[in-house]
């Protein structure tokens, strides 16, 4: 363990060598005198030995920190300073370590620790950030209650759990709540708050602030209210009550992530808290909804109940995202939800499952923890949730849920805690269901179909490809939601849960009448990838008729992607049969515009490399770009009428609201106009631009414009209204990288990134430029190599500053052993320019390390 003997700079830690602590602590005092490049943090900690550790190593992870002082028992201390800490002899008994230390706020640009953004004082501790604010054992199995001291002339001192004593210069907290320090918090800055209260049931009023700078307050009050829906919503579906007389929410601008859960303190990056309906798009609001449902809902899964160690970080992130996608699916619309969660899965989570930077969703093994703050933890745990709870079943869900709270409140949790309270409230055997956190890869599904007049058999097939460091892969469970579907569209048979063991297994269906066509994997049931030879009057047929929305929408997104996968490998024409099949399907009235949106929406350019090289084809990242610009020209051309119709009778009237329902209609129109403006020469989209009252509506013309290359007075316009809002101009800049063709894409990058808004040093603007051109593949893999070149020069010049963001954004290399030989010796000279550079991270040598491994 690292904690035992840290040494070389770069050490792997392994959770095979996790070993408690051997102290608890009954009590942590903190004092904070802030100061921008000399904040004083005294600490007073009350240890004892843990009577069930074996080990009295007391090592406390300090960082970046200069001791001013330590003492035992008030008596003057030595401690020995050592690699990421200090260790020191202590009584083998009860004593109360006090120690003062200096740290630098404002040179702190890493965000990560103690930092400062536009003037204000604020934390982000998790994963490893506590150890930059003072000496502590640093790992989420210590656990305690906090009080703090915060001495500082900034009008709002903010601090984890109750308020105490305030006065002229300090404020006091008390967080009664045991915690690890990955949870504490301060801020401290010249804040306005926007108040508001929730009575919880059992009759707790809890004071809710959402703080933010002056200009900003206008732009809370749905953050405000997506909270209070959460709060009410954990009471009533997990039956979970929030447990502190206050619940604040702080907004910055420097961020990392999204946002951070911290106990009774939220601090979250501006723009997933911000919103009104000039500066803030649909798909803003659902987001700002989900991670406040998502931050709140961590309260329970994650504070109350928290982590043993890194290595399962899953166990609070995989229940939590599943958490807040249950949230929205009962706030929204449940099959849209499935529909966007799974398009992410697939876009992000089985992009990462399948090239280099494979792991488990419960890793073994990592040199920065900060590296597995990933889709595979983040969405694929969430698919495991759910998988358990499809197998189960809701109440089984429901109890084992009930008993983890009963069991496992105030505890540091594993894996094997969760597992085994489904065992004990299902009485089931999860052994075969635990390789699911242990296996890297998506399983491929085969099915075959046999009919002898009666009968109809399903053979399934599962195959794990091998993933770097684990060649052979066992069989897992897989619960295969499946139904069939008469010829004519109606239900034969109704969703049933095949439960999936063996490599391959068949089912029978006996007695049915007709040949029916099987819906497989309906609602997604399992994050695998579905290897079945579809045959187009089938997914037709499915795409008309299937009871399952989401093998619905699934169905007409196989039909699109096999239309573009022929074009680019035999230049065939688009899908006729499909356009017709789209057409009616979008005059459904009676159908959820927000689904219909979505059914219009083509597979993105990366899920079409990632099919393609799957089906051992070398993606070309041009190509695929113009044939999707082709297949949609002809998809407009072919549904023009229906596409006009929709465009003109969908959009809400009225004033904004961002309800999902209005939401849906825009959605719909938006896709239409997207569309519509590929063969109408931009009038459209330009007079919805000049009318615009919403950001939704004025970012789609605008997108609509910028596709088609016609969009530079309106991009002038936009620049000049919004200039001085940051989270609009991230936008403006995001736009312009993420949608130029392959002609213009890198010069388009190369100019905005010498733009005077281009403060790179702000994460949120560093990954609308860098990050949104290098999600743009016809810019990124230019051939000429410069996408990549320009990228890797960016993040050399980033790694220093903030090595968290660089690490995440190295990922724009991941797939680098898909492409032709020109572009693959191209991105891995990047790889290695960046590897080589000197001083590289922690962070970002592991990430590339793993990536050219
Ligand atoms: N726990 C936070 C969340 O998902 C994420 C914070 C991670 N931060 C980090 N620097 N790794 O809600
Ligand atoms: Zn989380």
């Amino acid at each position: 363990m690292r904690d035992a003997s840290p040494q070389s700079a770069a050490e792997t830690v392994h959770l095979k060598d996790y070993a408690p602590f051997g102290y608890l602590i009954d009590k942590v005092e903190l004092v904070f005198r802030l100061d921008p490049e000399a904040t004083r943090v005294t600490s007073r900690i009350a240890f004892r030995p843990d009577p069930a550790a074996k080990s009295r190593d007391f090592f406390l992870h300090g960082e970046k920190l200069k001791l001013i002082g330590a003492r035992i028992d008030g008596q003057k201390a030595a401690p020995e300073m050592v690699k990421g800490g200090l260790r020191c002899t202590v009584p083998d008994a009860p004593f109360l370590w006090e120690a003062e230390v200096e740290i630098a706020p404002a040179q702190n640009t890493a965000l990560d620790g103690l930092y400062m953004s536009n003037g204000m004082y604020c934390t982000q501790c998790e994963a490893e950030g506590f150890r930059k604010i003072t000496y502590y054992p640093d790992r989420p199995d210590v656990m305690a209650p906090f009080s703090v001291r915060i001495e500082g002339t900034q009008p709002v001192l903010l601090s984890n759990g109750n308020p105490g004593r305030k006065g002229e210069g300090f404020a006091e907290w008390h967080d009664p709540w045991k915690k690890p320090a990955y949870l504490f918090a301060l801020v401290a800055g010249d804040l306005v708050c926007h108040s508001d209260s929730f009575t919880t049931r059992s009759g707790r009023r809890v004071a809710l602030g959402i703080w933010v700078r002056a200009g900003d307050l206008e732009k809370c009050g749905f953050a405000m209210d997506a909270l209070k829906r959460a709060m009410a919503w954990d009471e009533r579906v997990y039956g979970r009550e929030y447990d502190l007389d206050v619940f604040n929410i702080v907004a910055v601008d420097d961020f990392n992530m999204g946002a951070m859960e911290n106990k009774g303190l939220n601090i979250f990056n501006s723009s997933a808290v911000l919103a009104s309906p000039e500066t803030a798009t649909d798909a803003n609001y659902e987001r700002i909804e989900s991670i406040i449902a998502h931050e709140y809902f961590h309260n329970w899964t994650g504070n109350r109940i928290t982590c043993r160690d890194w290595f399962q970080l899953c166990l609070k992130e995989g229940l939590t995202v599943f958490r807040d996608q249950q949230f929205s699916a009962d706030e929204r619309s449940a099959p849209v939800q499935r529909i966007n969660d799974v398009l992410a899965l697939r876009g992000r989570q089985f992009r990462e499952d399948n090239g280099p930077l494979a792991h488990p969703v419960r890793p073994e093994s990592f040199v920065e923890i900060n590296n597995f703050y990933t889709a595979t933890v983040y969405e694929k745990g969430a698919e495991l949730i759910g998988m358990l709870r499809r197998l189960v079943g809701e109440d089984g869900y429901a109890r084992a849920l009930d008993l983890y709270f009963r069991r496992h409140d105030g505890q540091a949790c594993t894996i094997e805690d969760w597992l085994k309270v489904f065992e004990d409230a299902c009485d089931r055997d999860l052994g075969q269901f635990k390789l699911w956190y242990a296996q890297a890869g998506t399983p491929r599904l085969g099915v075959e179909e046999a009919w002898d007049g009666s009968t109809f058999t399903l053979t399934l097939t599962q195959k794990t490809p091998p993933t770097p460091g684990q060649a052979q892969k066992a069989p897992l469970v897989i619960p295969v939601a499946t139904g069939l579907l008469a010829p004519d569209g109606s239900e034969l048979v109704p969703t049933r849960i095949l439960e999936m063991t063996e490599a391959r297994q068949s089912f029978r269906f006996a007695d049915l009448p007709v040949r029916p066509v099987a819906s497989v994997l309906r609602g997604f049931s399992a994050p695998v990838i579905l290897e079945r030879r579809a045959d187009p009057r089938q997914l037709r047929l499915l795409l008309a008729h299937d009871t399952d929305p989401f093998n619905r929408w699934e169905a007409g997104r196989l039909l699109a992607r096999n239309s573009l996968l022929a074009m680019l490998r035999d230049g065939a024409d688009p899908d006729a049969g499909y356009f017709a099949a789209l057409n009616d399907l979008a005059g459904e009235l009676e159908l959820d515009p927000a689904f219909r949106a979505l059914c219009l929406a083509l597979p993105g350019q990366d899920d079409i490399a990632q099919a393609l090289h799957d089906g051992g084809t070398v993606p070309d990242p041009v190509a695929i770009y113009r044939a999707r610009r082709s297949f949609a020209e002809a998809m407009a051309r072919a549904l023009q009428p229906r596409l006009a119709a929709l465009y003109e009778y969908s959009r809400p009237e009225g004033p904004y609201s961002p309800d999902a329902g209005a939401a849906g209609r825009r959605a719909l129109a938006g896709a239409a106009l997207g569309l519509l403006t590929l063969v109408d020469g931009g009038g459209r989209a330009r007079r919805q631009y000049a009318a615009a009252d919403n950001m939704t509506e004025q970012l789609g013309a605008l997108s609509a414009l910028v596709s088609i290359g016609e969009a530079e007075e309106e991009l002038a316009q936009f620049y000049a209204q919004w200039k001085d809002d940051r989270l609009v101009l991230d936008k403006w800049f995001g736009l312009q990288v993420g949608l130029a063709g392959p002609e213009t894409a890198v010069a388009t990058a190369r100019t905005l990134s010498e733009h005077p808004d281009f403060s790179w040093k702000t994460p949120n603007r560093f990954r609308a430029v860098i990050g949104g051109f290098a999600a743009n593949p016809a810019g990124f893999h230019d051939p000429s190599g410069a996408g990549y070149g320009l990228v890797a020069d960016w993040l050399i010049r980033l790694d220093p500053v903030n090595p968290q963001t660089t690490a995440r954004m190295s990922t724009a290399f991941e797939t680098w052993r898909r492409y032709d030989a020109d572009r693959r010796a191209q991105m891995r000279e990047a790889l290695e320019r960046m590897l080589a550079t000197k001083g590289l991270s922690r962070d970002t040598t592991e990430m590339i390390t793993r990536m050219l491994g």
